[in-house]
């Protein structure tokens, strides 16, 4: 029996793979949660978990990471904003109902240093007066509004273009 060498050295096959993708935090406010269900007239029947899967397939063609992240209470949107300061390049917000009138997350998202871009399904200009102000609207890049989810497309199209990744 010949002997041969045994090889030795560290096993690749258990190594997570290095992602080097900028990080692209998307945001959904209250009630987002409720998609697919909620007022389907005004928000359509696609649920938030498919809005997601379809932004995320966007982003990655973007050679973009897409991390979501949604709830029904300010403080956890805020918390999520300072956790993507130097972590993330690009937030995607659809703040909910919270855009008429959450000002700490307007502070928030002033502190981020970065593209910040305002998604709303509906239009909400053309709904009720309350609906009208955005707190959000000034200290975002830009807002989309009106376009049903294909707002969540372009809005990963739109981060895309402003950092340049392809
Ligand atoms: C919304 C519009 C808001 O006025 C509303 O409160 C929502 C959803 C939209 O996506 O159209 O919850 O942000």
């Amino acid at each position: 029996m010949t002997d041969r060498p045994v090889r030795s050295g560290p096993d690749r096959s258990a190594a997570p793979e290095r992602d080097d993708r900028p990080v692209v935090l998307l945001l959904s406010g209250p009630n987002l949660n409720l998609l697919g269900e909620r007022e389907p007239d005004t928000y359509g029947t696609t649920t938030l978990d498919e809005h997601v899967a379809i932004a995320t397939t966007r982003a990655h063609a973007a050679g973009l990471s897409l991390d979501h992240r949604q709830s029904n209470h300010e403080g956890d949107l805020i918390d999520a904003v300072h956790d993507a300061r130097g972590r993330c390049a690009a937030i995607i917000i659809n703040p909910g109902a919270l855009t008429h009138y959450a000002w700490g997350l307007h502070d928030a998202l002033a502190a981020f240093d970065g593209p910040v871009i305002e998604v709303h399904l509906s239009n909400p200009v053309a709904r009720e007066p309350w609906r009208h102000t955005s707190v959000v609207s000034p200290v975002a890049t830009g807002t989309i509004a009106g376009l049903g989810g294909l707002g969540y497309v372009l809005a990963v199209d739109a981060v895309r273009t402003l950092l340049g990744t392809s």
